[in-house]
C-alpha cells in the first residue's frame, strides 16, 4: 500500500521510515517532507504545504495513497482530517473538533475539569487585569499560557509575581486575547502518546523529552532537544493510573461531546516527587522528538497500528510488540536556536554516524543539488538503541561527534534527570 505523510519534521521522517519497514507498505509520499525523506528509499517528497488541503487530496489521488498520516497540529486544527474524510480519504489524525484539545488550552482545561482528569488548578481570562488579580491572589511561582497554538512559545513559567504580570502584558501585546494562568507543578515531565480509535485508547511506551536549550534544563524552551524511551519514571502502576484517570476519562468525555477522535492523544504529564500524576497539556498528534525514540522501539508494523485506529479495530489489535531495550534521541540544532540562526550550512558525517549504529532523522535539512544543508533550528535527531538505557546513551554519544556542520549544538546530558530520580 501507499501512505501519504503530511509534515516536514523529524517526526514525519520517523513515521515514514517506520512505515517503510512494514512488508505491506510500498511507497510513502511526504508533503512536503525534508532532506531525509527525499533520500529515504521508496519515499518521495511532493512540494505541497501542510495547509494546502486541495493539493494534499490531489496528491492522494495522483499517488494512489491508501491513507494519510497527519504529523503537525496546525493542519489538524485547521480541519485537514475533516476535509479528507469528506472526500472518503482515510486519515490518521483527529478532526478539527478533537484537535481543540491542543489548539485551545482553555478548552482542554474545561474538558479535563468535566472528565475529572487530574491537572494543575487554573483560571481562564479574557481580561488582562483579571488575570493579574488572580496572579496576585495565587502568588509565584505560577505559569502563564496563551490559549491558542503558539509553537511552544506561549508558555511562561514565572518565578516571581513581577515576571508573571509582565508575561500577561507580553502575551496580551502579542495579540493573544485569552490566557490561562496555572498553578506551578514541580516534578518530572513524562510524555505518553496514546493511540485512539474513538472507542479504545492504548498508550505507547512512555518517554521523557528535554524541552530547554541548555544543559541541566536551563535557558529557553525549544521544540525538544532530546528524548529517551521507555522512561522508568512511569512504571506499570503509574501507567495503569494514567490509563484510567487520564486516557479513558478523557476519551469518555470526548465521546460525550460526540467527538470521534482517531489519532494520537498525547498527554504531557508532570509526576511529582510524591508520585502524583497531573496533566500539563494535551496534544493532538505524535510528539517531536518523542516519535524519533518511541517508533524505533516498535516492532509491530506501524501501518497495522495506524489502520486499527482509522478502522476502529484497536480493541482487536494484539498487544504491541516492542524491542526489549531503550532508545535515546539527541537533537542537533543550529547555533542560535531557539532564537535566530543561519541556514544553508553543509552537513557531513552522517554515514559515519550510521556506521556507529545511529539512525538519523532529519528535521531542518534540505538537499541543494547533491549537498545536504541545514534548513531549520532543529536540524537532525540522532537515535540509538541499546539493551539498556546506559548502552543507548553510550551509543548515541559515540555517534554524535561524527556529525558536523558549522555551528552544531546538542545537549550532552540527555537522560540526566533519570540519573537523579
Ligand atoms: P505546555 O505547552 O503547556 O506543555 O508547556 C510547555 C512547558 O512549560 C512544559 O513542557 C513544562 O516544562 C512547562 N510547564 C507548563 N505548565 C506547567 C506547570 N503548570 N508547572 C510547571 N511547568 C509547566
Ligand atoms: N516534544 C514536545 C511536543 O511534541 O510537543
Amino acid at each position: 500500500m501507499n501512505v501519504l505523510v503530511v509534515g516536514s519534521g523529524g517526526r514525519e521522517h520517523a513515521i515514514a521510515w517506520k512505515l517503510l519497514q512494514s512488508p505491506n507498505v510500498k511507497t510513502v509520499i511526504c508533503a512536503p517532507g525534508n532532506g531525509g525523506t527525499a533520500t529515504l528509499k521508496h519515499c518521495q517528497n511532493v512540494a505541497i504545504a501542510v495547509d494546502d488541503f486541495t493539493g494534499i487530496a490531489q496528491a492522494c489521488t495522483d499517488h494512489k495513497a491508501d491513507f494519510v498520516v497527519v504529523g503537525p497540529e496546525v493542519p489538524l486544527a485547521m480541519g485537514l482530517a475533516d476535509f479528507l474524510a469528506e472526500r472518503s480519504i482515510p486519515v490518521f489524525g483527529p478532526k478539527k473538533a478533537g484537535a481543540m484539545i491542543e489548539a485551545s488550552k482553555a478548552w482542554a482545561k474545561a474538558l479535563m475539569d468535566e472528565a475529572g482528569v487530574p491537572t494543575a488548578a487554573s483560571g481562564t481570562f479574557t481580561d488582562p487585569q483579571a488575570a493579574k488579580d488572580y496572579i496576585q491572589k495565587q502568588g509565584a511561582p505560577i505559569v502563564v499560557k496563551a490559549d491558542s497554538l503558539a509553537a511552544g512559545k506561549g508558555v511562561i513559567v514565572a518565578d516571581s509575581l513581577g515576571e508573571a504580570i509582565a508575561a500577561v502584558d507580553k502575551l496580551w501585546e502579542q495579540g493573544y486575547d485569552t490566557l490561562v494562568v496555572e498553578e506551578f507543578l514541580l516534578g518530572q515531565e513524562v510524555s505518553v502518546l496514546a493511540l485512539c480509535d474513538g472507542k479504545t485508547i492504548r498508550p505507547l511506551l512512555p518517554s521523557q523529552d528535554h524541552k530547554q536549550i541548555g544543559e541541566g534544563d536551563t535557558g529557553e524552551n525549544t521544540g525538544g532537544m532530546g528524548v529517551y524511551a521507555p522512561t522508568p519514571l512511569a512504571p506499570p502502576e503509574v501507567m495503569a493510573q494514567v490509563q484510567t484517570e487520564v486516557l479513558e476519562a478523557t476519551l469518555k468525555t470526548l465521546q460525550a461531546r460526540s467527538i470521534d477522535y482517531r489519532g494520537i492523544l498525547y498527554a504531557g504529564l508532570m509526576i511529582s516527587p510524591e508520585g502524583v500524576v497531573k496533566v500539563l497539556e494535551f496534544n493532538c498528534r505524535f510528539g517531536d522528538p518523542e516519535t524519533q525514540a518511541v517508533l524505533p522501539l516498535l516492532e509491530t508494523p506501524l501501518d497495522e497500528v495506524l489502520l486499527a485506529c482509522i478502522n476502529q479495530t484497536l480493541n482487536d489489535l494484539p498487544p504491541l510488540q516492542w524491542y526489549d531495550g531503550s532508545a535515546v534521541c539527541v537533537v542537533a540544532a543550529s547555533a542560535g536556536y531557539p532564537g535566530p540562526y543561519d541556514k544553508g550550512k553543509a552537513i557531513t558525517g552522517l554515514k559515519e554516524a550510521e556506521s556507529l549504529k545511529a539512525t538519523i532523522f532529519h528535521a531542518g535539512t534540505k538537499l541543494e543539488g547533491e549537498t545536504l544543508v541545514t534548513n531549520g533550528g532543529r536540524v537532525l535527531g540522532v537515535t540509538c538503541l541499546g539493551k539498556t538505557f546506559d548502552e543507548a546513551i553510550a551509543n548515541v554519544y559515540d555517534a554524535m561527534p561524527s556529525i558536523k556542520f558549522d555551528g552544531i549544538y546538542y545537549r550532552r546530558d540527555i537522560g540526566h534527570r533519570l540519573k537523579k530520580a
